[in-house]
């Protein structure tokens, strides 16, 4: 337990800690330790207080080929931090058998961070949920004799304890604390207990005071946040998770304001429409969380990333993670989300040293209406908020008149000049970054170069239906499926026969049968004498299902074969750890004048399928169980493919289309790019065709993709490609047919930006010349890449343009010379910045607010 002096104890600790470090000094090994602790309005850092940008990449969801850039691309975002979940399932899947490998070698991954300059924060959990498959928990837990996930369990807090304490000590032996010099200023036990503590009883409080004294005594000399904690114990900081934080308080006046989880997007299960989130929003909430005193805030996530083989949790989370993060799942920054963001880091860091120095003074300018000011005798900040969510309004702040659109805030840096608005998008957007590579997107094909997977080069191998395999074993009765595979595969199958002579009770003239399968998930196949003769599954909400189905018997001996398999395992909720999966029964065949119950029966099983025991996905030389006919089996059940292809060229990402299939697992080059599982689509209804940044947001309120596969588009990240031959090998579990998969590079498309009249002046430009006030609104693009140019203006419009980037039109009002001043700025220039002004133009339409939109093409 933690005494009750701990907090002002905290106040005064001085954690060793360190300064920001060059690479060089990294390089060198002569980073200089300093102290970091808190107070009640901030992370201390060297005893000064520090506003902190944090974002979100999980280092097992990427490669660590694209870490580097990944991290380069947030800090040119304004990150200072990077914060990870630790995956504990991936390091130590065996018991004392540690794996710090490729993607999983979380050293590296720290250490890259450190060596852009920014600062870490470790969420260890070791529970974490994150749509990861059973929380992060490895399965082989749930074994131990006793066990008690999540509470005041000795088994559990043993095991967690060993856990947390080799991550610390990997850390510190590295030096990668901030008290060692390194990059770690923070990190987090446990996750979010607090939404589901109740279901636990009385342990739960006693657990979480285990948790957080036993995460204290490790003494990473860095502060522990819990998230979701209200009874956080001192001197752990409890922190907010949640779509909005402005009016999160902690849980001490010695704590200051964090949040932990600012959730960009949401997550996609398959059988689910894309989530989105506007910018305008999280921009909006993010400065008010500033704006009401908050100092630390994460973007949940910045990248998110893919869930390469089976690590995504469940039930029936998809493979792409892309969450509509302000980096998308391909590594490639999304506009206008990134720039806008990266607007406000730097709009917020132009106030650090008012926000730091004081507290907060909030005044009502009328309903919804709020200003909120940082002043001391050198510096003052403010933010005025209009937190309507339909109306503009026009308020007088310290005399002077302000327009504040419906739904934002507007940063006055110096207290007088607004340098952003969270409403009003200066950066450019682009009409390939937001359509190519997404994974869902089906809508874009004309604009992928997308190539067909050759036909005759196909071969395949039979999977046998029901058993085997020489491990199958017998047992009497149905068996939950997660107690008996241990999750060492999706897939457990079922099986037994049944005699029948014709005129059994159950039977519908003589051969038919109602069978009912009850099953806890996710997924079933029922096989008869060998043929697929039905199929059952839950969803994302409800992973259970029962199955009814008149099937075929045949008279003397039928074989019943029940393949089950899950699509990962429960990640969040109360217990979820026993949510099990499978036939737990009953099993029943009906007929007019009876039933049988098969529940009871004896039952083979075999865990996992034939092919993953010989290692199909892996083999790169043709095996005797490849078979290459010229005509290539398509639309049956259980069937293994293997083709060679050659890398689409360049040198980004490529993603595999797979149009065609049905539900399985993908290999390239022996390294699993996931589940996929292009037929299950996203509800008809529930999506908008436009989605308004105003008012709340929640998780379903803007949802695209409706009546289309949830996923299409499939991830291969460059370093899983070689040179010439590349082997792709896919296990098909329902049917499909391989040859009408594509595959899909990016290709740059159109540039945009639409600025009007109204919007605040570019943050650099107000920055760099200082001319407070003086500098107007601008529209500036920007070609990707430092080799190309602006070829092209697709679209000019100053006036009352419409419409969104790719399909602009022109509005009412319209100034003649809008294309030739566009086309004199931009055309042969990398880059072009014009004043959004009738000076520029003219004023096509006296007293109406004008904007300017622009379309270009780079070459
Ligand atoms: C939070 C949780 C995260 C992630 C997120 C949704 O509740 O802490 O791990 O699951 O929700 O994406």
């Amino acid at each position: 337990m933690i005494g009750a002096g701990a907090a002002s104890r905290m106040l005064v600790f001085l954690f060793l800690f360190f300064i920001r470090f060059s690479d060089s000094e990294i390089a060198a090994g002569v980073v200089a330790s300093s102290s970091v602790g808190y107070d009640h309005r901030a992370l201390l850092i060297d005893g000064a207080r520090r506003i902190l940008v944090s974002g979100s990449i999980h280092y097992p969801r990427s490669t660590p080929e694209m870490w580097r850039d990944l991290i380069q691309k947030s800090k040119d975002g304004g990150l200072d931090v990077i914060e990870t979940y630790v995956f504990w399932n991936l390091h130590e899947p065996v018991r004392n058998q540690y794996d710090f490998e490729g993607r999983k070698d979380l050293v590296k991954f720290v250490k890259t961070v450190a060596e852009a300059g920014l600062y870490v924060h470790l969420r260890i959990g070791p529970y974490i949920g994150a749509e990861w498959n059973y929380g992060g928990f490895p399965v082989r837990l749930h074994f131990i004799p006793g066990i008690k996930f999540r509470t005041d369990n000795e088994p559990f807090k043993a095991e967690m304890q060993r856990f947390t304490a080799k991550i610390v000590d990997m850390m510190k032996q590295e030096n990668l604390y901030a008290s060692q010099g390194g990059p770690i200023i923070l990190s987090q036990i446990e996750n979010e207990y607090g939404n589901v503590d109740w279901a636990y009883g009385p342990a739960a409080k006693s657990y979480v005071s285990w948790a957080a004294s036993m995460a204290v005594s490790l003494d990473t000399g860095v502060p522990w946040v819990m998230g979701q904690q209200v009874d956080a114990p001192d001197p752990v900081i409890n922190t907010c998770n949640d779509y909005y934080c402005d009016q999160f308080a902690p849980n001490s006046k010695n704590k200051p304001k964090m949040w932990t989880e600012n959730w960009t997007g949401w997550f996609l299960p398959f059988g689910g429409a894309v989530p989105y989130r506007p910018v305008e929003d999280i921009a909006y909430a993010v400065a008010r969380f500033f704006q009401r005193g908050g100092t630390f805030q994460n973007y949940y996530v910045y990248h998110g990333g893919t869930n390469f083989g089976h690590s995504s949790g469940g039930p029936f989370i998809a493979t792409s993670y892309d969450y509509d993060a302000p980096i998308d799942e391909y590594g490639f920054i999304r506009q206008p989300k990134w720039g806008h963001l990266r607007d406000l880091h730097k709009a917020i860091k132009l106030c650090e040293a008012a926000l730091v120095a004081t507290d907060p003074t909030s005044s009502s300018l009328g309903p919804n209406l709020e200003a909120t000011v940082y002043k001391t005798a050198g510096a003052c900040a403010a933010f005025l908020a209009n937190r309507d969510n339909q109306y503009d309004a026009t308020v007088t702040f310290n005399g002077k008149l302000y327009h504040l659109p419906a739904w934002s805030v507007s940063i006055l840096s110096d207290c007088r000049n607004v340098v952003f608005n969270t409403a009003q998008i200066n950066s450019q957007t682009s009409s390939t970054e937001m359509r190519h590579l997404n994974s869902y997107n089906q809508t874009s094909d004309d604009s992928l170069d997308s190539s067909e997977m050759p036909q005759s080069q196909w071969s395949y191998a039979i999977e046998p239906v029901g058993i085997s395999k020489a491990d199958a074993f017998t047992k009497t009765g149905l068996l939950e499926q997660i107690n008996t595979t241990a999750d060492a595969s999706d897939y457990l199958w079922y099986s037994t026969s049944i005699e029948i002579t014709g005129d059994e009770p159950f039977l519908l003239n003589g051969t038919q049968s109602n069978l009912l399968v009850k099953s806890l998930g996710h997924v079933l196949r029922v096989f008869v004498n060998g043929k697929l003769s039905a199929s059952g599954m839950g969803n994302s909400y409800n992973a259970s299902f029962s199955l009814q189905k008149l099937i075929m018997l045949a008279p003397g001996k039928n074989a019943i074969d029940l393949l089950s398999a899950t699509v990962g395992l429960q990640d969040y909720g109360p217990f979820f750890d026993l949510w099990g999966a499978g036939v737990t029964g009953p099993v029943k065949l009906n007929g007019p004048n009876g039933t049988l119950d098969l529940s009871s029966k004896p039952w083979t099983y075999q865990i996992g399928l034939k092919g993953e025991d010989s290692r199909l996905y892996e083999t790169s030389d043709d095996s005797s169980e490849w078979v290459s006919d010229s005509t290539l089996p398509t639309n049956q059940p259980l069937i293994w493919y293997k083709t060679k292809f050659a890398a689409p060229e360049g040198d980004g990402p490529i993603a595999i289309n797979f149009t065609g299939m049905g539900k399985g697992e993908g290999w390239v080059n022996g390294q699993s790019i996931g589940r996929f599982w292009p037929t299950y689509q996203a509800p008809q209804n529930g999506c908008v065709t436009f989605c308004s940044y105003k008012g709340s947001f929640s998780s379903d309120k803007c949802l695209k993709n409706c009546g289309k596969p949830s996923q299409i588009l499939y991830h291969v990240p460059r370093s899983f490609l070689r040179w010439g031959s590349n082997d792709l090998v896919l296990f098909e579990e329902v049917g499909g047919d391989p040859t009408k998969m594509s595959f899909a590079v990016r290709e740059i498309g159109s540039l945009c930006a639409h600025v009007s009249e109204l919007h605040p002046a570019p943050l650099d430009a107000f920055i760099t010349t200082q001319k407070r006030g003086k500098s107007g609104p601008m529209l500036r693009l920007e070609c990707p890449s430092a080799n190309q140019l602006i070829s092209k203006i697709k679209f000019a419009s100053f006036g009352t343009p419409h419409g969104a980037c790719g399909s602009y039109s022109h509005g009412k009002c319209n100034s003649s010379t809008a294309l030739t001043v566009v086309q004199e700025a931009c055309i042969g220039a990398r880059s072009c910045s014009i004043r959004v002004s009738t000076e520029m133009f003219g004023d096509p339409c006296r007293g109406v607010t004008k904007s300017l939109a622009v379309e270009v093409a780079c070459l």
